[in-house]
């Protein structure tokens, strides 16, 4: 950390966000990040890639990545982002990530990742055994969002330490490169009751796509009667639902479900609360049923319509990353010049 006051950014704003085409999407990513997309696209110049070059920290087959991507652009766009508004591409496709990022690691602090929890979580007992890209992985996310100079990142709760250490990493550099608001300090977007989902079998778990538990987490592909099933199946407790949010904090499993009715009905928990108060699960669950399967199954159909056409997705990915490539350019030539490379 430097001591310099903050430099306000006087560039226009700009959201930027991603999703690891590491296996398949679930309820927590779509309420934590897609809903959000689809919401800003209309409202800021918005920029969502599929981050690839993140999910080769840990193993991916080679013969099923491109694919895994195609996925995840479908699930951007059957959630309802719009290609002639978002830009959407793949982060591989763009070097200047990669060449930003190096960049960054000679800005970063071993310190400052050392005190990263998500790789602590992700390495668990073979920190040894892990890959330097699953320690640097934030580095390369802090360049994701500065090479756009992005000032918005729609992202779930547990990505608010990795943002945090990328309004870390710009603020130094232009202390250090003597460069005053050249990086925005981006603000994450995390609040609202979808930004931290947890396992449908466990309300002190996060909803993960590494859950062994298939029943624990409700997939963008499930159907509806799928759906219907793990709602139904879900762990809760034998109390009727409070009339507070202060009565359900001690009720892991309710809070949950009463969070996930909130966010897909676009309300808040208080509001739920309000109408459902008093009631037990037998009557509260089918509803949330009911709503899941309304707002979710048209999403999983839609994108099994377009990943039956990958050609078209193909050429989304292909236009969204030329235009990255053409806002990504600028940043990284100012970068080369600051830091003072020859030719730059
Ligand atoms: P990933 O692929 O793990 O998750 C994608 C998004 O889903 C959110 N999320 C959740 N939100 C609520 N409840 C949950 N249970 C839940 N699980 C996941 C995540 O917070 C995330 O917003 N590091 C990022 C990818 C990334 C990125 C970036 C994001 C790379 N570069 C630059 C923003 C900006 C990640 O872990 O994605």
């Amino acid at each position: 950390m430097t001591d310099q006051a903050p430099v306000t950014y006087a560039g226009p704003p700009r959201v930027l966000s991603g999703v690891q085409p590491s296996g398949a999407l679930h309820l927590g990513n779509y309420l934590g990040a897609l809903v959000k997309f689809t919401r800003l696209q209309h409202e800021i110049d918005t920029f969502i890639f599929v981050a690839d070059l993140h999910a080769i920290t840990v193993w991916q087959d080679p013969a099923a990545l491109a694919q895994q991507t195609r996925e995840i652009a479908a699930a951007y766009i059957a959630s309802g982002l719009d290609p002639d508004k978002a830009t959407i591409f793949p982060q591989s496709a763009v070097r200047e990530h990669a060449e930003l990022s190096w960049i960054f690691n000679c800005v970063a602090r071993l310190g400052w990742l050392d005190r990263m929890t998500q790789f602590k979580e992700k390495s668990g007992k073979h920190k040894e055994r892990s890959s330097v890209g699953l320690y640097t992985y934030p580095v390369l996310q802090a360049a994701d969002i500065l090479v756009y100079k992005a000032t918005h990142v729609p992202v779930g709760e547990d990505q608010k330490q990795h943002l945090e250490l990328t309004r870390d990493i710009a603020q130094k550099f232009n202390h250090d490169f003597n460069a005053p608001g050249f990086f925005p300090l981006p603000d994450p977007l995390i609040q609202g009751p979808g930004a931290r989902v947890m396992s449908l079998r466990d309300g002190s778990a996060k909803m993960s796509k590494s859950d062994p538990s298939d029943y624990s987490r409700i997939n963008l592909t499930d159907d509806a009667d799928t759906i219907a099933a793990k709602i139904k199946k879900a762990r809760t407790d034998p109390e009727p639902l409070p009339e507070t949010i202060e009565d359900l904090a001690a009720r892991a499993e309710a809070d949950n479900l009463v969070g996930i009715f909130a966010a897909l009905a676009g309300k808040t928990k208080a509001e739920v609360l309000a109408e459902y108060a008093g009631k037990g699960f037998g009557t509260f669950k089918p509803a949330l049923a009911e709503l899941a399967v309304e707002k979710l199954a048209p999403v999983g159909e839609k994108m099994r319509g377009l990943l039956g056409d990958p050609a078209v997705l193909d050429a989304i990915l292909a236009k969204g990353a030329e235009k990255a490539r053409e806002a990504a350019a600028p940043t990284l030539a100012e970068v080369k010049k600051l830091v003072g490379f020859w030719g730059a």
